[in-house]
């Protein structure tokens, strides 16, 4: 067995095993092995041996052609995955910052027509190419602080024309930069200015004409909603994603962040892949998530800019076995944050997730949220080589520091794309 690339003498590699058809829950939510004095060769695209840097010398061949990374002291994580960000649109919100610190809620700055509707006049005044140019340069961010797979939402447009430039800046910045996208349409993301109290109308427009055009042009993988008080209800929700569920996409729900609508039992009843944020779900939601294996996606780097007063019920989720995936939630308003290392910190401290749990939710069952679990989120042989060394002598040193980018390298397909 020939490598491409070695990487040897890993104070650490740490990865899940054996996660790759069902998400990690409970105890097994925190279960990560760790190789010390690690080593994974690579062939190609994907991942060919991972073990004990002696015993992986002995079985692979390296040659003059193998690029060998010695990484000595550092550790080693699957690349990482974040399952929910709005990383395509046009300007950005620094100008609401005042409002918030006078303590206008997010839901009034929207309902006064700021908010998303800020960022929706800026998408659609943006051409194509420059919420490309923008794109290629949050993804950048993303790659170099250790993110190598990602969601992509829409849901600045807004307009049939708005929302399909917008998916298809996201198909070319995603063959632009290293950074993979998993699109999903969020046409349901608010009520546009001009549909303004007429909510049922402009999901008409979302199912009838969006909808079919997006998935005519294979331009989405999910569809989500943004299901919350004063902007889509129970029944306004389970309209869309059962339309897009019959046109073949998969289903994510923003639920229960604000207002206790019941979007985490909404989310069951359609067989959602995930139900994301969840600050306010109730207990029936917990349970109804585990029964069918709905992954949570949480979202603290939200909670903390939003300055909320409570964190979603992490710890009870995992306890009910709900499997659990943390993200970013990137966006111009709420998450201006694209950098998963940081939600590595909150949710240690603020979710009470032991440091192996949280890499768990931001590789393996993030991957499983994307529908990409057989592919990414574990070093695993077979699966493709996309990997992190992070200059951190282990994992739970990634917990610990915050505030500084700890990556050292970030190899994506085989291939090192970073290096610090
Ligand atoms: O996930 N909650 C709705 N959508 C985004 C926020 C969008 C914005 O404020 O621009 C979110 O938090
Ligand atoms: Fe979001």
């Amino acid at each position: 067995m020939r490598a491409t690339l070695m990487i040897k003498n890993a104070a650490q590699v740490v990865t899940s095993r054996g996660a790759s058809e069902v998400p990690l829950t409970a105890e097994h939510q925190g279960e990560v092995t760790v190789y010390e004095d690690g080593a994974v060769a690579v062939a190609g695209d994907n991942i060919v041996a991972v073990g004990i840097t002696g015993e992986l010398l002995e079985k692979v061949e390296v040659d003059s052609q193998t690029k060998i990374i010695d990484a000595g002291g550092k550790v080693v994580l699957p690349g990482l995955v974040d399952p929910h960000t709005h990383v395509v649109f046009g300007g950005s919100r620094e100008h609401e910052l005042a409002l918030k610190l006078e303590g206008v809620p997010y839901l009034e700055i929207l309902a006064r027509g700021g908010g998303i509707l800020n960022s929706v006049e800026a998408t659609r005044a943006a051409s194509e190419e420059e919420l490309i140019k923008a794109g290629i340069k949050y993804c950048r961010q993303m790659l170099v602080q250790g993110t190598t797979t990602a969601e992509a939402k829409s849901g600045y447009g807004l307009s049939t024309e708005a929302e399909i430039k917008t998916l298809q800046a996201v198909k070319q910045v995603d063959s632009a930069q290293p950074v993979d996208l998993v699109p999903t349409f969020l046409g349901a993301h608010a009520v546009p200015g001009e549909y303004k109290g007429e909510p049922d109308r402009y999901l008409d427009l979302v199912i009838d004409e969006m909808l079919p055009l997006v998935v005519g042009k294979n331009l989405a993988r999910y569809c989500d909603v943004f299901c919350e008080e004063g902007v889509f209800s129970i029944e306004q929700s389970r309209r869309v994603l059962l339309a897009a569920r019959d046109m073949g996409l998969g289903l994510k729900l923003h639920a229960d962040e604000i207002a206790p609508l019941g979007g985490a039992e909404l989310a069951a009843e359609l067989g959602a892949v995930s139900a994301d944020h969840l600050l306010v779900i109730s207990d029936e939601g917990i349970n109804r998530m585990a029964e069918k294996g709905v992954i949570a996606v949480i979202l603290p780097g939200t909670t903390f800019y939003l300055r909320e007063d409570h964190y979603a019920p992490a710890r009870k989720m995992i306890e009910a076995g709900v499997p659990v995936a943390l993200a970013t939630d990137f966006n111009p308003g709420s998450s201006p944050n694209n950098n998963l290392q940081l939600i590595i910190n909150i949710a240690c401290l603020y979710l009470r997730m032991t440091p192996a749990e949280v890499i768990n939710a931001i590789t393996i069952n993030a991957a499983h949220a994307l529908g990409r679990a057989a592919e990414i989120g574990s070093i695993e042989v077979g699966k493709t080589a996309d990997m992190v060394i992070f200059d951190a002598p282990n994992y739970d040193y990634l917990a610990y520091r915050y505030g500084t980018n700890l990556v050292s390298r970030v190899i994506k397909n085989g291939h090192v794309v970073v290096e610090v």
